[in-house]
């Protein structure tokens, strides 16, 4: 007999008739999120979940999907799956990196320069009728070049964030995930400032990927950037990272950008932020109780919001289902999967 698999959501057809060469497949829903009953239904004697990040696969659902070998999420971010207890089960749980690296920098980018340049505030002046001729200082932004960039989290999404900020001759500092673990460290912090004055080729902060970033501490990394952008996952760890005290921190003209998860930042937080005008503006791509937006975020011009699309392009999302299906079917052909978490 053929490995049963459960797909939450219809996905690219090419991923799907791979999935039908080695699988028997039935798929939860043709779009949007599926309910919840359904999944609990649908992992019933599947062998295999391909699941996105609206799924939650909880204790409940490895449970009732007793014979679960793997739960392919089909999202880089896997906050949304129960990892220790799909360990205890002996469940593979496998994500999908690399393959929306680049989509997902472009699409900070494409918020750092909307919120910097006013683009989407632009737009709607325009569509509006009130552009009734060029004018010196009409809807002035706020330039790039010299300035500094810093990126929280330094993974493949950030690298590949700073790699793109040399093209706009930004300087580039960073923390990595010991630096956001251990920022309430006093010994790390020093060990970090130390470091950072050594000029030796063994100095971690001078150079990574050819690019001059420099790490920095999370709280050096809040006073000295112009646009902060966020690359960590969700973890208990990073929850609420972005506070009114990290606010507090930041210059008053600097930008938040975040294509990470929304829990990373407190929103209450980021609106009283805002409106208190402790911070130029905000890029958002994720929320924290998504879909919810806090309202008053939905009236400030000096935002811009996007419905999750960070990884949305055909090539992307493409890529992304055929890597889960192919972790599907190494996990149910005896093998390793090729990502796992
Ligand atoms: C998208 O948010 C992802 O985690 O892939």
């Amino acid at each position: 007999m053929r490995p049963q698999v459960f797909v939450t959501r219809q996905l690219p057809v090419p991923a799907l008739q791979r999935l039908g060469q080695v699988c028997e497949y039935r798929i939860g829903t043709d779009r949007g999120v599926l309910e919840r009953e359904k999944l609990l239904a649908g992992v019933q004697g599947a062998h295999g979940l391909i699941s996105l990040l609206t799924d939650t696969v909880d204790r409940e659902v490895l449970e009732v999907g007793a014979k679960l070998r793997i739960v392919a999420n089909v999202a880089v971010g896997y906050n949304n799956i129960d990892v220790a207890t799909a360990k205890e089960r002996h469940v593979y749980v496998t994500n999908t990196p690399e393959v929306l690296t680049d989509a997902t920098a472009d699409l900070t980018w494409a918020l750092i320069l909307s919120v910097t340049r006013r683009i989407v505030e632009s737009d709607a002046f325009l569509r509006a009728g009130k552009f009734d001729g060029w004018d010196f200082d009409m809807l002035l932004g706020s330039g790039l070049t010299g300035k500094t960039l810093g990126i929280i989290g330094y993974g493949r999404i950030g690298r590949a964030v700073a790699r793109r900020a040399a093209g706009f001759g930004m300087n580039v500092i960073y923390c990595g995930r010991d630096d956001i673990a251990y920022r309430d460290d006093p010994q790390h912090n020093a060990l970090m400032m130390a470091r950072q004055n050594v000029t030796s080729p063994l100095n971690q902060s001078a150079r990574i990927d050819g690019l001059s970033a420099r790490r920095v501490t999370f709280n050096q990394l809040l006073e000295r950037s112009d646009v902060i952008s966020l690359h960590i996952p969700l973890a208990a760890a990073t929850q609420h990272l972005l506070n009114q005290e990290a606010f507090a921190r930041m210059k008053r003209t600097a930008y938040l950008i975040n294509t990470a998860r929304g829990p990373v930042v407190d929103e209450a937080a980021l609106v009283e932020a805002l409106q208190q005008g402790r911070l130029a503006g905000a890029g958002l791509d994720v929320y924290e109780r998504e879909p919810e937006v806090s309202a008053p975020l939905l009236t400030m011009p000096n935002v811009v919001l996007l419905p999750h699309i960070g990884s949305a392009t055909l090539e992307a999302r493409t890529a992304m289902a055929m890597l889960a299906v192919e972790n599907v079917i190494e996990v149910l052909s005896g093998r390793s999967p090729r990502t796992p978490v």
